[in-house]
């Protein structure tokens, strides 16, 4: 059967300037319906990108997104409008994604109305009503007629999410969602839309800077780690936590500073050759990570870019080294 959403070598540059920033340059990720895959990485290294682009937000420079096998860009008017409905979005700021002059129940009624799942103003009141039961925004009339400043960060979050719930999506991308929340709040938040994959099949596209949060909340799906454009590591989550691959999912590994309930092997520590992060306007030759990379192979690694590799286990890694076999961090 084919994924719900492919990613086919997708690129998207940008012009800063005279010159061309490749934000994302190369990347190809398939989720299945139901699955939840984590888009992980420093600032910068092109997970917004990728992520508007996989919900018709932004249109590539090149590659493809395929929505239940067809090309978004190739669709007809009615399939792309089915298309951005069936994929919603979760920003990261509820502060800026919601309008502070309408009240919840007016946030939550408009696309209601607009996709024709309410027929009156009432009925848009009961199913809203309904919207932030579901995001356990209870009893939801103490909600309904509130303006987002009188509600606090995570109840803000809960009425973004329920406007998402509002036209029955398939697909969520949700981008650094939980960031700017208090760790307790964010662990409930997470622990709701978990609760979507179970009892709305929901599937996940998951952005976030912090791996710790990725564990968490794809514990039984994938993580992609994507580093300056390109997926560098791609695999199972216990897998990729306890079993990195690539030098660069290592060094992020290395940089959580929690105790890890799940770890069943002894965290290494990793030593970059730099700190430095290489701007997007200077790309590195061959691997991009070479100059930081502790495994740098001269006239290999800075010669040749590593295409993903798949090194079994539902791992792919691109890295000349790993993918050899021949030496391990
Ligand atoms: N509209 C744009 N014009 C020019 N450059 C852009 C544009 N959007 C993104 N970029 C650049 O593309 C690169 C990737 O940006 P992107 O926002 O996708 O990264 P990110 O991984 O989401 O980072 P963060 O973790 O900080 O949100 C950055 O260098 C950014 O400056
Ligand atoms: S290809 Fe070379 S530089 Fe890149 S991650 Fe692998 S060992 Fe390091
Ligand atoms: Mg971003």
């Amino acid at each position: 059967m084919a994924a719900m959403m492919e990613l086919v070598d997708l690129e998207r540059s940008f012009k800063v300037g005279r010159a061309v920033v490749r934000a994302v340059d190369g990347v190809s990720l398939a989720i299945n319906a139901g699955e939840v895959v984590c888009l992980v990485g420093e600032s910068g290294c092109g997970k917004t990108t990728t992520g508007k682009m996989a919900v018709g937000l932004l249109r590539p420079t090149g590659g493809e997104v395929r929505f239940e096998g067809q090309d978004i860009w190739q669709m007809n008017a009615a399939d792309f409008r089915k298309y951005r409905q069936a994929v919603q979005i979760i920003h990261q700021d509820p502060y800026s994604s919601l309008n502070p002059t309408q009240s919840v129940v007016d946030i939550l009624s408009a696309p209601l109305l607009r996709h024709g799942f309410a027929h009156s103003r009432l009925e848009a009141r009961q199913m809203s009503a309904d919207c932030l039961r579901r995001v356990d925004m209870t009893p939801p009339e103490d909600y309904l007629d509130k303006y987002p400043h009188q509600l606090s960060g995570g109840q803000r979050q809960r009425v973004s999410v329920a406007r998402a719930l509002t036209v029955n999506p398939r697909f969520i991308m949700a981008d650094e969602a939980v960031s700017m929340l208090d760790v307790s709040i964010r662990v409930s938040l997470l622990k709701m839309l978990g609760r979507f994959r179970d009892e709305l099949g929901m599937t996940y596209l998951f952005i976030t800077h912090d791996l710790a949060v990725a564990k968490f909340f794809a514990w039984d799906g994938r993580i992609a780690v994507m580093y300056l454009g390109r997926v560098v590591e791609i695999g199972p989550t216990p897998r990729l936590i306890n079993y990195p691959q690539h030098p660069y999912t290592k060094a992020l590994l290395s940089a959580i500073p929690e105790a890890d309930p799940h770890a069943t092997r002894t965290k290494e520590r990793v030593q970059l050759r730099s700190m430095d992060v290489p701007s997007l306007l200077h790309v590195p030759s061959g691997c991009s990570f070479h100059p930081r990379c502790p495994l740098f192979e001269p006239g290999l690694c800075d010669q040749q870019v590593p295409g993903l590799a798949d090194i079994g286990d539902r791992v792919q890694v691109a890295c000349h080294v790993v993918a050899r076999g021949a030496r391990t961090v």
